[in-house]
């Protein structure tokens, strides 16, 4: 058997799409665009579930579940950045500044800095005193959001 029919085999076999060589790399890329976004839409959510608490329309038991979704999708953030994947790779399609990947150590801080924000943030929730976290709320944007999105995100206009 040629080794090549023997890899489509196990790629088959394994549940792997194979496109061939050369040809697959384009569409993985564009599958991680769309599923970063995804996972940025969810916190998205998340954090707009946490605003419906603090304004009185939804309970503080939804809040919770948001600001646990948020802790946990955080450390998945790295992995949904490879490299190549820079607006300037995928213009219109990504949003992502190359600086990700000039200043990766920078990007991972930022990756924990929110991380932590979130953390103390859920503590507050834990907590339940409704006050706290709706002064806390008001920085969370900054503290777990714009610290990325400032230095490494274009806005979709
Ligand atoms: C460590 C960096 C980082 C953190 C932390 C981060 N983001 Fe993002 N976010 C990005 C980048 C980079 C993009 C652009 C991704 C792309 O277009 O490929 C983005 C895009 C988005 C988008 C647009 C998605 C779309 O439809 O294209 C939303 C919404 C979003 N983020 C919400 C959030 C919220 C809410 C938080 C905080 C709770 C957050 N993000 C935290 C880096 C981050």
């Amino acid at each position: 058997m040629k080794s090549s029919v023997k890899l489509v085999i196990l790629a088959a076999a394994l549940g792997i799409a194979w496109a061939g060589p050369g040809t697959s790399y384009a569409q993985d890329a564009l599958a991680v665009i769309t599923k970063r976004q995804d996972a940025m839409k969810e916190q998205g959510k998340s954090t707009a579930a946490i605003k419906a608490y603090t304004e009185d329309k939804a309970d503080l038991a939804a809040a919770r579940a948001a600001g646990a979704q948020l802790l946990a999708s955080m450390p998945t953030i790295p992995s949904l950045f490879p490299q190549k994947t820079s607006m300037a790779d995928y213009p219109g399609k990504s949003y992502a500044k190359p600086e990700i990947w000039a200043q990766w150590d920078k990007f991972n801080e930022g990756v924990k800095s929110a991380t932590a924000a979130v953390q103390t943030f859920n503590a507050l929730l834990a907590a339940g005193d409704k006050a706290a976290i709706t002064a806390a709320f008001g920085k969370l944007g900054g503290e777990a959001c714009g610290v990325c999105h400032t230095p490494f995100r274009e806005r979709k206009t």
